[in-house]
C-alpha cells in the first residue's frame, strides 16, 4: 500500500533536484479574525482535501489566491507563509487580486462559465467577453508568479482545476526548458455537445494542450476531452499512447481518480478530540436518541441539496413512523455567494427547510437541521462519526471526497453511505447504496433501506469500501501522476 513515506522515497529517488510547485485558485488555509485573534482556517473543497496531505509529504511551494485582509498581514515580503501553522512542511505563496479581477476571473469566467459548462446540472453557463479578458490576465499573473518562484531551478509545476487552464501555455511561451508541467481537472469534463457552446473552446483546449500531462478523474472524462479535441482542433490523437500532438508538443491524457489520506482521516476520526466534538455536537443540536442522517456539502447547485431535502420530505410521507425518530443534519459551506444563482439557491434552501420542517414538525422536533456555521475539520469528522447514514446526492460531481472521508472516518465499520450514481466516487464505492437524486421516490426508499440495514450488513459493506479507499489513497494517486510525468514504471507498494 502506498504511504506518505513511500511517496517521499519516490520523490527523493526520482525527482532529485526538482522543486515542486502546486498551483490552485483556492488556498489551503486562510487567515481570519476570530474573537479578536487572527487564526488560520482550513478551506473547503476537494482540491484542498486531496492536495494538503500531498504537499505535507513532498514539501515545496503552493501558489494560490489570498482573499482576506489578514491573509495579507500574514505573508512575508515574498508573499509567503509557512504551513501548516503548527508544524510547517511547505510554503504557501499568495497572489492578491483586485475585486474587479475576482469578479471577472473567479466569479465570472470560471464559476459562471466553465463550472456550469462542465456539470450537467441544468444551470446555463454565461461567457462575458470582459470576464474572459480578465481570466486570461489572471492566468498570466499566475504564470509570472510561478516563473518568479522557480527562477532557474528545475521544477515540476502542478496546476489544478478550471480556473487555470491557460497557465501552462504562458509558461511554455516563456520558453523555460527547466519546467515539467502537469494539470489536473478536478471536475467532470462535459461531452462534446455541451462543450462546443463555449465561445473560447479552442483557446481553452490549446491552453490545456500546452501541459505535458493532463489528468482527469475518470476515463470517461478523458474520452470526452479527446472527443472535444477531435472536434475542435487540428491535432493528432495518438490512441495507442492516449496522447495528443498539437503543434510541436505532446500531451499525455490520463485518468487519476483522486482520493484522501485514508490513514490520517481514520486516525484523526478516532481521536479523543473528535470524540469530544461528537458529544458536544449531539448535545448542542439535541440529537441524542435519534437516527442521524448527515450531509456535508458546499452550498452549490451541483450538490443536489434541494433534492436531498425533498427526499426527506417524501420519506416522511411514505414512512411516517419515523417522525421524531431521526434528523437530517445538513452542513452547508457557504461558497461563491456573489453569484446570483448561488444567492437564489440559498433562498431556495431556506424556504424548503422552512416548509418541510413546518409540514412534519411535532412538538420541538423538526426533521431537518440546516446550518451554515463554520465547522472545523475535527467537527466534520465528528459528524461522520455520529452519522447512521451519510447522504451524498450530487447531480454531477468529478469525484466527491466527502464520500471517501466518511468511509475512512468509520473505523467502527458502522454507518451507511447513500451515494449519487453521478459522482466519480460511485465507480469505486460499489458497496454504498447508489441513488439517483432526481428520483425522489427511490431516494426516499433508499433512506428507509439504510435505516433498516442490519449491523452485519453495514459492517460488510463498510469494510469493503474501506479496503478500496485505503488501497487507492492519495499517495498512490500522487505516485501515479509522478510516474507518468517522470516516465518511471509505477509499482504497487
Ligand atoms: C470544487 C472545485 C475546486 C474548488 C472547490 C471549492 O471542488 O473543483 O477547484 O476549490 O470546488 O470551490 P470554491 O469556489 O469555494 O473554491
Amino acid at each position: 500500500m502506498w504511504t506518505k513515506e513511500q511517496l517521499q522515497e519516490t520523490i527523493k529517488e526520482k525527482m532529485g533536484g526538482y522543486l515542486l510547485v502546486a498551483v490552485s485558485n483556492r488556498q489551503p488555509f486562510s487567515h481570519v479574525m476570530k474573537s479578536g485573534k487572527i487564526i488560520c482556517q482550513r478551506q473547503p473543497g476537494g482540491v484542498i482535501t486531496a492536495l494538503h496531505p500531498v504537499l505535507q509529504a513532498t514539501g515545496g511551494t503552493w501558489i494560490s489566491v489570498g482573499v482576506s485582509p489578514f491573509d495579507r498581514q500574514a505573508v512575508d515580503s515574498n508573499q509567503k507563509v509557512k504551513l501548516p501553522y503548527e508544524n510547517p512542511t511547505y510554503e504557501l505563496r499568495r497572489i492578491f487580486l483586485s475585486k474587479d479581477e475576482m469578479d471577472r476571473y473567479y466569479y465570472g469566467y470560471a464559476n459562471e462559465g466553465l463550472w456550469p459548462l462542465s456539470h450537467i446540472a441544468y444551470t446555463r453557463p454565461s461567457f462575458a467577453a470582459s470576464d474572459w479578458a480578465t481570466y486570461q490576465q489572471v492566468n498570466r499573473t499566475f504564470a509570472d508568479t510561478i516563473l518568479k518562484e522557480v527562477g532557474e531551478q528545475k521544477a515540476f509545476v502542478w496546476v489544478h482545476d478550471f480556473h487555470l487552464t491557460l497557465v501552462g501555455k504562458y509558461l511554455r511561451e516563456a520558453n523555460r526548458p527547466n519546467l515539467v508541467t502537469s494539470f489536473f481537472w478536478h471536475i467532470p469534463w462535459p461531452n462534446s455537445e455541451a462543450f462546443r457552446i463555449c465561445p473560447q473552446k479552442e483557446e481553452i483546449l490549446e491552453g490545456l494542450l500546452a501541459y505535458d500531462l493532463l489528468g482527469f478523474q475518470i476515463r470517461h472524462h478523458c474520452d470526452n476531452f479527446l472527443a472535444a479535441v477531435d472536434q475542435e482542433l487540428e491535432s493528432r490523437i495518438d490512441r495507442e499512447k492516449t496522447a495528443v500532438n498539437f503543434q510541436t508538443h505532446e500531451t499525455l491524457i490520463r485518468p487519476f481518480p483522486i482520493s484522501i489520506d485514508f490513514q490520517a482521516v481514520s486516525q484523526q476520526a478516532s481521536s479523543e478530540r473528535v470524540v469530544q466534538c461528537t458529544e458536544r455536537i449531539r448535545d448542542e443540536y439535541a440529537m441524542r436518541d435519534k437516527k442521524i442522517l448527515v450531509g456535508v456539502d458546499r452550498i452549490d447547485y451541483t450538490k443536489g441539496i434541494p433534492e436531498k431535502f425533498r427526499a426527506v420530505d417524501r420519506f416522511l410521507e411514505k414512512y411516517p413512523g419515523y417522525k421524531e425518530k431521526f434528523v437530517l443534519f445538513q452542513l452547508g459551506q457557504v461558497s461563491r455567494i456573489h453569484i446570483q444563482r448561488y444567492k437564489d439557491l440559498n433562498d431556495e434552501l431556506n424556504l424548503l427547510v422552512e416548509e418541510i420542517n413546518w409540514k412534519h414538525s411535532q412538538g420541538t422536533w423538526v426533521p431537518i437541521i440546516f446550518t451554515r456555521a463554520y465547522f472545523s475539520y475535527d467537527d466534520i469528522l465528528a459528524l461522520y462519526r455520529i452519522a447512521d447514514v451519510c447522504l451524498v446526492s450530487s447531480l454531477h460531481d468529478g469525484m466527491n471526497l466527502v464520500a471517501k472521508e466518511f468511509v475512512a472516518a468509520r473505523s467502527d465499520a458502522r454507518g451507511v453511505l447513500l451515494l449519487s450514481q453521478f459522482t466519480g466516487a460511485a465507480r469505486e464505492l460499489a458497496d454504498s447504496l447508489l441513488i439517483n437524486p432526481y428520483d425522489t421516490e427511490t431516494f426516499a426508499d433508499a433512506i428507509a433501506q439504510a435505516f433498516s440495514m442490519s449491523l452485519e450488513e453495514q459492517e460488510k459493506r463498510m469494510r469493503k469500501m474501506q479496503a478500496v479507499v485505503e488501497q487507492n489513497n492519495i499517495y498512490r494517486w500522487a505516485g501515479k501522476v509522478l510516474s507518468q510525468l517522470l516516465k518511471f514504471e509505477f509499482q504497487e507498494a
